[in-house]
């Protein structure tokens, strides 16, 4: 049974109706990729209010990983509701928030003793996150790489690599904040064709080892535009998401771990959009053996339910005084219960199983698509967290954002709601819920195999 159901034409009457008070009285500064309203939503569909059904390939940007409103979720809500929804951590703490904090920290094993901060978006938690870094070094610079992206708040948007539309007209920024190059193996100065990933093994078939040489690039810029000694922090996200779900290889990873060490730097990982299952583990540091210092979590973590956090070692986290960090909402009580619902679901080792399986499926049938279309430069992710970057010329890689652009709204207008991503704008991006069953999967990448053939 197709779960694709269209009865309107999309977007339907009362979606046009919205639409237009939207338009009246809500700034016009959000997105609406998918320009319908929603009505209701369960598991892998999202049905609108002229009830026409989609099939979700975007989960709320990568949120909604257990698919939306999971049974388990939606219960420990509802119980946390009709004991209370908000006394402020700040003014009267409760169970939820600490235990949860306990179950998060135990996260990170190899970091132990780890504390945790609660916050209320990705964003929030990436500005604690400096915040904790800087107190603990007594040091200034931040070192964020080309393709990542951190939020919408001021230090996060100065982290963030991409100018439009993140940052455009938005100036002036928080200064020390520097860049440097993300392992893009495909775009890397001088690479013909696709490369592919790094092979990750001690004996590097590769005639260059790429990861070596991307390192020494930030080294350099470490050294000779801000001294090692300034250095407080390092950001980065273990695949870089909204830059174009291109993943940092474990070798460069470890590269980074030890340059930190080494010059007592504070190395982050921001895993807002690769945590809570989106790469295949729970975190994706975890596959990659490669520990932070702090890790940045929200998106997955509570399933829907606005919450974030930072956790990380002890005498990181503990460097802040008392009120240093903190927050009206933080780590609110009904997000808290969500969250827990969320970890008591992963502790079933299915759910990764199949999210694992996912990503296999994503893997084969994008791999056939570049096979097939010539518009695809490369495949790539990790784990169910998986893209394809369009093209004009395989050749020349000129990013083809037309085309992206055209495969999306071919999407929309066959039911399956997919997102663009890409420093570029060139890529299309998979994020399912990892909860999609086999037939809905295939459903949906018949949907994009079709927008991909009628650009032909
Ligand atoms: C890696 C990463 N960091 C931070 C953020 C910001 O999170 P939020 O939108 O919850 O502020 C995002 C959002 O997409 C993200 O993908």
């Amino acid at each position: 049974m197709p779960t694709i159901h269209l009865k309107t034409e999309i977007p339907g009457p009362r979606s046009r109706e919205l639409n237009e008070v939207r338009h009246e009285h809500v700034s016009p500064g959000p997105f609406h990729t998918t320009p319908v309203i929603a009505s209701h939503a369960k598991g892998s569909v999202v049905t609108d209010v002229d009830g026409n059904s989609f099939l979700d390939f975007s989960s709320g940007i990568g949120v909604t990983n257990l698919g939306h409103r999971d049974e388990a979720v939606m219960r420990a809500v509802a119980e946390q509701a009709e004991k209370f929804v908000h006394t402020s951590i700040n003014v009267v703490a409760y169970e939820g928030y600490i235990r949860l904090a306990e179950r998060l920290n135990a996260l990170l094993p190899k970091a132990a003793p780890c504390k945790t901060f609660l916050a209320n978006s990705g964003a929030e938690a990436v500005e604690n996150a400096v915040k904790f870094a800087r107190v603990k070094t007594g040091r200034q610079a931040v070192i964020a790489f080309e393709h990542g992206y951190h939020g919408r708040t001021y230090m996060a948007m100065a982290l963030t690599a991409k100018a439009h539309p993140y940052k455009s007209g938005f100036a002036p920024f928080p200064a020390e904040v520097y860049r440097a190059p993300y392992p893009d193996f495909y775009r890397w100065p001088g690479v013909q064709g696709d490369p592919g990933g790094c092979p990750q093994v001690s004996t590097c078939p590769l005639e260059r080892c790429f990861c070596q040489e991307v390192f020494n690039s930030f080294a350099e810029i470490a050294r000779g535009q801000i001294g090692e000694q300034n250095v407080a922090a390092v950001i980065i996200e273990p695949v870089a998401g909204e830059g174009g779900f291109v993943p940092a290889p474990a070798p460069f990873l470890k590269m980074l771990r030890r340059w930190c060490d080494e010059h007592g730097v504070v190395l982050i990982f921001d895993e807002v959009q690769t945590g809570f299952g989106r790469t295949g583990s729970l975190l994706a540091c975890h596959q990659l053996d490669v520990t932070p210092d702090l890790v940045v979590m929200a998106k997955g973590l509570a399933n829907g339910l606005p919450l974030s956090a930072v956790t990380g070692r002890a005498e990181v986290v503990d460097a802040v005084g008392l009120g240093g960090v903190g927050g009206t909402y933080c780590g609110n009580p009904l997000a808290c219960a969500a969250s827990h619902a969320v970890l008591d679901r992963f502790e079933d080792p299915a759910v990764l199983a199949h999210a694992c399986h996912i990503g296999e499926v994503l893997r084969h049938r994008l791999e056939a698509f570049a096979k097939r279309f010539p518009c695809v430069g490369q495949t790539r992710g990790l784990g169910p967290m998986r893209a394809i970057e369009l093209v004009t010329d395989q050749g020349t890689k000129q990013p083809n954002k037309a085309a992206t652009q055209a495969v999306v709204q071919y999407a929309y207008e066959h039911g399956l709601i997919l997102m663009a991503c890409g420093t570029h704008g060139n890529v299309l991006r998979f994020l399912v819920p990892l909860t999609m069953n086999d037939e809905e999967l295939n459903e949906g990448l018949a949907v994009v195999e079709d927008a991909l053939a009628s650009l032909e």
